[in-house]
């Protein structure tokens, strides 16, 4: 039977760090204000002329292949996760693909939001296990900050995100103690509004960008932050039992929890939920904030470069997000 394995992992961000004293001076907001409510310290925004989303996605490409032992060559599918792409189309796989000269390579770019990388893991997962494809690479990038209303009618939001991209390279193998378990994924569309952005949006009267859209602000990111505090810390609870109870394990043999980073409280919380100690969950909000489809790919890449992923640990990567979506993957290292 063909499973598929993690073999390289790689991360890029921006070199400019922008603080919570930063913020305030664009917005009323305060680093006990974002720090006691999230536990941000400090996010990278994108520099205008030197990173795109496709480019910071093709560094944390280009490092997870060469770790990988792998040549751009020699993937067979492209699967990218963003909801920031860098045109409304065609998807910011395209970009990439050329970009690391994989021309005639398929690519498929998904949304999914903070659920996006669990999403295109499992669909890559599902390519190889299913003898379609040998190899993949699995992408989540995105640029929030060029979205986010900086001022203080967007502070809620603004706050949170920030910019980074993540890959990870996946391989057939016929090991089953050293790969990915099993795949769950969710969404429930009833609350799509809770979190969203609703323009451009095709189904307008004249034109899908207008200067009465500019004005109403419906391309800011709307957020019902109770609403989805609320859920997310019911669902990463529900999937990642979920994964555990599909392979038969409990809570206790969980090596090492990878959350989407979307606030240190959620991660607190769940992590109290299955009795798990703080060495056994990966943080890095402090430093990245909420980076969407990467949060996931860079922490996991983190874990990997500081020793975190031993061979055969149990490893669970969970994420919740707008649509709602959830989602996890069950891997054995
Ligand atoms: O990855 C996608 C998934 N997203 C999430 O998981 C986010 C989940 N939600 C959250 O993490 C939290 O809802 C937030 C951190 C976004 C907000 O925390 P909260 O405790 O839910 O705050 P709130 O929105 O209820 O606002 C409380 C107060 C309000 O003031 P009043 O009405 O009590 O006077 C807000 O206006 O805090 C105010 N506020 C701020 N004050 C300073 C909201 N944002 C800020 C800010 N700085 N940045």
């Amino acid at each position: 039977m063909t499973f598929s394995k993690i073999t390289g992992l790689g991360y890029y961000v921006p070199d400019n760090i922008v603080t919570n004293s930063d913020l305030t001076k664009w917005m009323d907001t305060s680093d006990e204000w974002i720090t006691e409510r999230t536990g941000i310290k400090e996010r990278r925004y994108f520099e205008y002329g030197k990173d795109t989303n496709y480019s910071m996605a093709s560094a944390a490409s280009r490092q997870a292949l060469e770790r990988a032992g792998l040549s751009a060559n020699d993937i067979d599918v492209i699967v990218y996760a963003t909801i920031t792409p860098d045109y409304f189309f065609p998807g910011s796989a395209f970009l990439m693909q050329r970009e690391l000269g994989m021309d005639g390579k398929p690519v498929i770019d998904i949304r999914e939001q903070c659920s996006g990388f669990v999403y295109a893991l499992s669909i890559a997962d599902q390519f190889i296990k299913s003898g379609m494809y040998k190899t993949a690479l699995v992408v989540g990038s995105e640029i929030q900050s060029s979205w986010i209303d900086k001022s203080t009618a967007g502070r809620n939001t603004a706050v949170i995100f920030g910019d980074g991209a993540g890959a990870a390279v996946l391989a057939a193998t016929d090991d089953p103690q050293h790969c990915i378990l099993s795949t769950h994924l969710h969404a429930d569309g009833r609350f799509a509004e809770d979190l969203y952005v609703r323009e451009p949006g095709s189904s307008r009267e004249g034109r899908p960008v207008n200067s009465e859209m500019l004005k109403e602000g419906g391309y800011n990111v709307f957020m019902n932050g109770n609403a989805v505090f609320k859920h997310a810390i019911v669902r990463f609870g529900e999937v990642i039992q979920e994964a555990l109870q599909a392979n038969g394990y409990e809570p206790g043999d969980l090596n090492l929890l990878v959350p989407h980073q979307a606030n240190i409280r959620i991660s607190d919380y769940v992590r109290q939920q299955l009795g798990m100690t703080e060495d056994q969950v990966v943080n890095n909000i402090q430093r990245f904030g909420n980076t969407t489809a990467a949060s996931i790919p860079i922490a996991l890449a983190e874990a990997w470069e500081t020793g975190r992923l031993r061979d055969g640990d149990l490893i669970c990567l969970a994420a919740f997000g707008s649509g709602f979506t959830w989602a996890s993957a069950l891997i054995k290292w």
